[in-house]
């Protein structure tokens, strides 16, 4: 079966390991098969849900491009765009934020944690988010989305607006039901400094996360200063419990390396942590220092970036604004 691949990052900056490992790597992966149609959005409006500087968002939309270029993203066989050109993506939030019940979103984790304990000066965006995403996808009859375990539960939310609107109107396919693509190991890599917390873009300390633009001397820094404990590595998957900074940097390892986290333990049993990061500094290096160094070079080139947004925003309007008029049609839109 053709798959229609959609996916999402927000031009929030500092893009990560986590979010290569996690999302990135997999759109690539697709991205490269003859049978799959993919469609990756920068979602700029879903960075506004929280604060931005005006100038370090452009920036930084033009920074999120060029790392999907540099990490191996085709522009001419895959449609790149930035979500506030399509003006379709918001018409159908509207109507997905009249479809979706206020006790699903409720039940959203991640605006728990990222309102904090003062929900009352979150922005009302911040807490619709959700049916924003949801209007992503089904916009473009996406089959499947990759994304980090941490956006399953906003996925299972798409999948239930579109079932609601189906049925609300007697329109059995009308909406596709998207399937979540999530890696089965390491679909969330956690911080460099406290193994137990998911890296992020937003921690203060820069040391918790390797960002894609990191340059060779940082990568190696951040490695030789991540968290570890007192113990040589354990022989066998069940000792790695409870050994949450181990067996993150193992799974950073095995990901990187493409194998799997029983083989990375084997690899380095009974091994010195020291031995081992000198290991994941070679994969890390290896893997990211072509890309930050692709990513300075795309950033010089304005004019190249401009021009994959430009035919991305033809391309992902074209098929946006026809679902979202058939959507007016069925609600009755005169
Ligand atoms: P965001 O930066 O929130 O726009 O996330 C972009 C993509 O990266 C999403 O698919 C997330 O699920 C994924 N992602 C973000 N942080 C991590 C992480 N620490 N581990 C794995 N995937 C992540
Ligand atoms: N919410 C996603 C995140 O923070 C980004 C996103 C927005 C997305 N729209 C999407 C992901 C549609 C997949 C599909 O990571």
């Amino acid at each position: 079966m053709n798959k229609k691949i959609f996916s999402g990052v927000q031009p929030t900056g500092n893009l990560h390991l986590g979010n290569y490992l996690g999302a990135i790597q997999n759109f690539v992966k697709l991205g490269k098969d003859q049978n799959n149609e993919c469609i990756y959005c920068v979602v700029d409006l879903h960075a506004i849900t929280v604060k931005q500087d005006p100038k370090l968002l452009t920036e930084n939309i033009r920074e999120t491009v060029a790392t999907f270029v540099a990490s191996g993203i085709d522009p001419k066989k895959n449609i790149i765009f930035n979500q506030s050109k399509v003006a379709a993506h918001a018409e159908a939030a509207w109507i997905f934020s009249c479809v979706a019940r206020m006790g699903w979103l409720n039940r959203m984790t991640q605006f728990k944690e990222k309102a904090g304990k003062d929900k009352e000066k979150a922005s009302v965006g911040l807490y619709s988010y959700p049916i924003l995403m949801a209007a992503d996808i089904l916009l473009y009859d996406a089959t499947h989305v990759p994304v980090g375990d941490d956006q399953k539960q906003h996925l299972e939310l798409s999948r239930d607006i579109a079932q609601k609107f189906n049925n609300d109107f007697n329109k059995e396919n009308f909406f596709k039901v998207p399937e979540p693509l999530i890696q089965k190991e390491f679909s969330r890599i956690m911080s460099l400094r406290d193994g137990t917390k998911k890296m992020s873009k937003s921690e203060i300390s820069d040391l918790s996360r390797i960002n894609l633009t990191d340059n060779k001397d940082m990568i190696i820094s951040k490695i030789k200063k991540a968290k570890t404990d007192p113990l040589p590595l354990p022989p066998n998957l069940d000792e790695l419990e409870n050994r949450p900074e181990a067996k993150n940097l193992l799974g950073i390892y095995s990901s990187l390396k493409n194998i799997n986290l029983d083989q990375a333990v084997n690899e380095f049993s009974g091994k010195n942590f020291s031995d081992f990061k000198e290991k994941l500094i070679e994969v890390l290096v290896d893997k990211l220092e072509p890309i930050s160094k692709e990513i300075n070079k795309l950033m010089s080139d304005k004019n190249y970036l401009n021009e994959i947004l430009n035919n991305g925003y033809e391309k992902a309007d074209n098929i946006a604004s026809k679902k979202v008029t058939k959507l007016k049609e069925i609600i009755g839109f005169y």
